[in-house]
């Protein structure tokens, strides 16, 4: 989800904070006055090389020589020609490869799906169609089949000045949103979750299979199941729910994952958004829900159900925050919400299959000066009997990130009765501290990021990616080496690399792979590699992908502005030898989009991409210069119908010719 919000003018839906205003109170020690302290003598050359105002700076020798090295030692891991970056109302893919759209918010799902009509929505037609805002794609081969499988993609949030008509009008010159009926509530409702199709490749294109046995979809109406040590605890049962252990519905799902075994993962971000009213004066879950930023009164679902309004249940905003578990292959089975992975503001939880068997998930917990974590199975993952690994993720140990300034750093243990994690800190149990999991890391002295986003392991290279978005309220002297910029404007990535290459360690060494921005201002401090064209550099991480080849692919959220000069996008980074931080421009959205995905096939044949809340903005570019509403869009893409709203969509990147990608 974009922090990039027109809140001033779309108030109703729009969350303020969106992806993390900060709600962590507490002073971990930070670590101070000491950036550029672990930057590489090599990292720093080379970030000050595309910086022509302090070129001056810089040894001759080092201009001549790191580049030719590069070269020498065959340079970028990616062949292709890079894209010019920009921004228009269409999407762009490097040359010599096709972009195909895939599924579009309101495209058929079942053989009895309605045919979209944006002028007729309904709750019942939704339920049948491709949801709104696209985030995270994943693909779970079936037969072992790269060419033939089921998407599993989440609809994080809805737009509803882009989605419905006649909502947004102009009041004396302003822009206003009106309320939303009821039925354009349930049909946000309906177009929230996640979809499940089954696709095939024909002839090297995509298309879904219409009516596929287990195809599905999920919505913030599902019946869902909590398990783990939360399930059925007094803090999660409500009037409409008195087992503390049934759920409806999962809300704002932005990544996500598959599992070893062939489960999806939804993961529950910005939950806060959902809920209004107050809690009951003195109720006991205030200084918990504050510390999740509770309720932010984003949506309007309380108006009609009573379960988002906190004066009523105000259990409620317990049952969201959580990983969420779906067997893909039965249609019918009831989701879980796996609470032993904690309570947080999830962006997405990846998982490897460690040399043990074990199974490690990498979370992060997206919101200013949150956490990254990790979850580690008590069981061993068997690849021989599915049905054994189904409740792999009801046990195991919970770690939160601690970034040390020598470059070691520590998985700590969220463990009741350990350290700080006691009754006399309000933790009775080890569902207290999952249901108050950020607490736990404050107490723990975990390291506060600058937003972590997608956190990937790298089977190939054994090392871990951390997407860090940005951070615009980090101060000077909440600098640390983790986070060593302060208004950390562009973000940054990390590598962890675990102790002896076992991702179920307890420690491990980092460092900072790149600081995002615009590298030829040297205030951005940026330090992308001197290969990485005007075209090449980024801001704003977000998710991201490993290839088969163990080449990392990443995507972003927030460049949609005249200050950057170009839109959302899917970059090629090499991680590897001399070309190590070089970034190249793949593939572009239309305007006010941000890049969700990504996602390689097995055989690294097909990226499959989430372009996600296209048209959502316009003010900033010249082709539109004013706010973008569904009667006044910014784009609309993908038909460019004048009858067709802007739809968020799937988009499949193939080679011209069939062949992998980039090599
Ligand atoms: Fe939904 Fe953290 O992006
Ligand atoms: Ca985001
Ligand atoms: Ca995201």
């Amino acid at each position: 989800m974009t922090e990039q919000f027109s809140q001033k003018i779309f108030p109703t839906t729009q969350l303020e904070d969106a992806d993390g205003d900060g709600h962590n109170p507490t002073l971990n020690p930070t670590m101070g006055e000491i950036i550029g302290k672990r930057f590489s003598r090599r990292g720093f050359l080379q970030g000050s090389l595309a910086v022509s105002a302090i070129a001056a700076t810089v040894c001759p020798a080092a201009l001549l020589s790191a580049p030719n090295a590069a070269r020498a030692a065959g340079g970028s891991a990616f062949s292709f020609a890079e894209v010019e970056a920009g921004v228009d109302a269409n999407h762009h893919v490097a040359e010599g490869y096709d972009a195909d759209v895939l599924l579009r918010w309101g495209d058929a799902l079942f053989s009895d799906s309605p045919a979209f009509d944006p002028t007729k929505q309904t709750a019942a037609a939704q339920e049948r169609q491709f949801g709104y805002n696209n985030d995270y794609v994943g693909f779970i081969p079936l037969e072992g089949s790269s060419e033939h499988g089921l998407l599993v993609v989440n609809h994080e949030y809805t737009n509803p000045h882009l989605m419905f008509p006649g909502l947004v009008k102009i009041v004396d010159g302003k822009v206003e949103q009106g309320p939303l009926s009821k039925e354009q509530v349930d049909v946000e409702m309906a177009a929230h979750g996640g979809t499940i199709v089954e696709i095939r490749k024909v002839d090297g294109k995509w298309q879904v299979v219409p009516d596929g046995k287990l195809n599905r979809r999920v919505t913030a109406s599902t019946e869902m199941q909590l398990t783990g040590p939360v399930a059925g605890h007094d803090r999660v049962k409500t009037n409409g729910d008195a087992s503390g252990k049934k759920v409806f519905g999962t809300l704002n799902n932005c990544a996500g994952g598959v599992t070893p075994w062939g489960t999806y993962i939804m993961a529950e971000e910005n939950f806060h958004g959902y809920f209004s009213g107050e809690l009951p004066a003195g109720h006991a879950e205030a200084g918990n829900y504050e510390r999740y930023g509770v309720p932010e009164g984003g949506y309007e679902w309380a108006n009609f159900y009573d379960r988002f309004d906190l004066a009523k249940e105000p259990n409620e905003p317990n049952r969201f925050g959580w990983i969420v578990e779906v067997d893909v292959m039965d249609p019918t089975s009831v989701p879980k919400k796996r609470t032993a992975l904690g309570r947080t503001k999830h962006e997405g939880a990846e998982s490897i299959v460690a040399a043990n068997g074990k199974v490690v998930f990498y979370l992060g917990d997206d919101e200013r000066f949150d956490y990254v974590y990790k979850f580690v199975t008590d069981g061993s993952y068997n690849p021989d009997d599915r049905a054994a690994n189904m409740d792999l993720l009801d046990a195991g140990m919970l770690y939160v990130a601690k970034f040390d300034e020598d470059g070691t750093m520590a998985w700590l243990p969220v463990v009741h009765g350990e350290g700080p994690l006691t009754a006399e800190n309000g933790f009775a149990s080890q569902a207290d501290v999952l249901i108050e999991t950020r607490r736990a890391g404050d107490l723990l002295g975990a390291t506060k990021m600058d937003r972590p986003e997608d956190v990937q392991p790298n089977g190939v290279n054994g090392k871990v990616y951390v997407m860090l978005t940005n951070n615009t309220k980090r101060k000077a002297d909440q600098v640390d080496a983790a986070n060593p910029r302060a208004e950390n404007a562009f973000g940054h990535i990390i590598e962890i690399e675990e102790d002896g290459g076992d991702f179920t360690a307890i420690s491990g060494k980092w460092e900072v792979l790149l600081k995002c921005g615009d590298p030829s201002v040297a205030d951005v401090g940026a330090t992308f590699s001197t290969e990485t064209t005007k075209n090449g550099w980024f801001g704003m991480p977000d998710n991201c992908a490993v290839d088969a080849a163990g080449r990392l692919w990443v995507s972003t959220d927030g460049n949609n502005n005249k200050a950057t000069g170009r839109t959302d996008g899917l970059w090629a980074v090499d991680t590897e030898g001399d070309a190590r931080a070089t970034s190249k421009l793949f593939f572009r959205v239309p305007v006010g989009a941000e890049m969700c995905g990504p996602l390689f096939t097995p055989d690294d044949e097909t990226a499959f991409v989430a372009v996600q809340h296209p048209g959502d903005g316009g003010e900033d570019w010249d082709g539109h210069g004013r706010p973008s509403y569904y009667e006044d869009l910014s784009t609309r893409w993908p038909d460019f119908k004048d009858d067709m709203p802007v739809r968020p969509a799937v988009v499949a990147i193939t080679k011209v010719g069939g062949g992998k990608i980039a090599v």
